[in-house]
């Protein structure tokens, strides 16, 4: 088969990392790619947001199967575009990529289908919103409806400070259009954990447990970031927690999407807050996880292949899901400053010389001559299994010093208790 995968970080390298490892596979593309997914794809110099380049490449190029790693083209319509064509896509349509895309929309769903969720309001005009913030308790939080790279979330410790997050997504728009909507809610309290799962429209199956690590600095201190750490599993979860999420979370979500006609294909990844061995949902994204990927998909012994097609199919069980038994850390190195203002174009060393059982995921990186330079805030994910969590976790932490680029910046805390 001829597979192209869309998309440029960590995230992506570890999907065409994984990809590669199928007897199935003929010819990997990667768009636009990073000089780590160079090695292994080839890369195509079109962005995420080129949809119509990207729908007219796979047509030209006799591609199989389009995976989207990043949500941006999959809220677009990208899978929609593509399947008008006769493409097949691993990913949502429109209609699915929404409960990413809006969250006013996700919230609407959970509330309607009773999978329990923090309470809250969702308006469109912020001198309503500004009228309403009485009716909170503080901490409060205001969130942009769209998408909004990550950012569009601000907890406020004081309604001045909601008023003015409202105001600053909603009049001067921070977030441009995705501020037209905000949601106003209640602070949750508890313990974060990520669920990833395949869906086919008819199943939605969970992967591996992953917990990422969203500051910047170690004790979780410092400005929220894409995720400076990850390892899977993730210890909080058994059986009387995934028993809650399965009746109350995934079973009603499925029921929900079949009551809607929603046909969900692709990821689901469910953001839970946990407490007394109980979850409520955060969110939903509907794409593969970043650090989360680089952890999980290491753990999975099926075809990554056969997995997709049969959830375009509609045929997906849960016995199509086989796991390494062994514990998988990454640890992500970011440029320094992250994820604030950070210089691009720093020559990277050291890569060859790490251990052979050490799989390194490029994110931002690029090739410049025949060397590699940083071109991100998340410049590489380092990732490692090991029998126990302790052994993987030091496998990752041994090679570190024997990669360079300048102000290299990450956590020293990640998979340690
Ligand atoms: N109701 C809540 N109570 C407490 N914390 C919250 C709540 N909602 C969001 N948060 C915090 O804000 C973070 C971001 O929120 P959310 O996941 O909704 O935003 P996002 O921008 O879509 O994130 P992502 O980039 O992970 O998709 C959460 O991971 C959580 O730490
Ligand atoms: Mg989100």
């Amino acid at each position: 088969m001829k597979i192209l995968v869309v998309g440029s970080g960590a995230r992506e390298h570890a999907i065409c990392w994984k990809l590669k490892q199928s007897s199935k596979l003929s010819k990997l593309y990667c768009a636009p790619g990073n000089a780590g997914i160079s090695q292994i794809a080839e890369c195509i110099e079109i962005k995420v947001d080129k949809l119509k380049e990207i729908v007219e490449f796979s047509v030209d190029s006799k591609i199989d199967l389009v995976v989207v790693g990043p949500e941006i083209p999959l809220v677009a319509g990208l899978v929609d575009m593509l399947n008008e064509k006769g493409i097949k896509a691993f990913g949502p349509v429109k209609s699915g990529a929404k409960f990413e895309g809006s969250k006013s929309y996700s919230k609407d769903f959970m509330k309607k289908h009773s999978i329990p969720s923090a309470r809250y309001e969702v308006y469109t005009d912020s001198e309503k919103a500004i009228g309403d913030l009485e009716k909170f308790n503080i901490p409060l939080v205001v969130k942009a409806d769209g998408l909004a790279a990550g950012k569009g979330v601000i907890i406020c410790e004081t309604r001045k400070e909601a008023e003015e997050a409202i105001k600053s997504i909603m009049d001067k728009k921070q977030f441009g259009d995705a501020g037209n909507t905000v949601v106003i809610e209640e602070f949750l309290r508890g313990t974060e954990a990520s669920l990833l799962c395949f869906v086919d429209g008819k199943n939605i199956i969970p992967m591996e447990s992953a917990r990422d690590y969203k500051k910047a600095y170690d004790g979780d201190k410092g400005l929220n970031t894409g995720g400076m750490g990850c390892f899977s599993p993730n210890t909080i979860f058994n059986v009387e927690l995934n028993q809650y999420i399965k009746k109350n979370i995934l079973d009603r979500t499925l029921k929900g999407f079949l009551a809607e006609g929603i046909n969900f294909k692709g990821v689901l990844f469910i953001g839970l807050i946990i407490k007394n061995n109980q979850a409520k949902v955060l969110e939903y994204n509907t794409r593969f996880g970043d650090p989360e990927t680089e952890v999980v998909l290491p753990r999975l012994k099926s075809d990554l292949i056969d997995i997709m097609l049969k959830c375009i199919e509609g045929n997906l069980s849960e016995d199509d899901l086989h796991w390494e038994d062994d514990n998988c850390v990454t640890l992500v190195l970011a440029s320094g400053g992250y994820p604030e203002n950070y210089e691009k174009g720093k020559e990277i060393t050291g890569l060859n010389k790490v251990d052979d059982d050490i799989i390194i995921f490029h994110g931002g990186t690029k090739l410049y001559g025949n060397k590699t330079v940083t071109d991100g805030g998340r410049v590489l994910a380092v990732t490692a299994m090991g029998n126990t969590l302790e052994e993987a976790r030091n496998k990752v932490y041994k090679n570190i010093p024997k990669i360079y680029f300048e102000k290299m910046q990450y956590r020293t805390d990640i998979a340690k208790f």
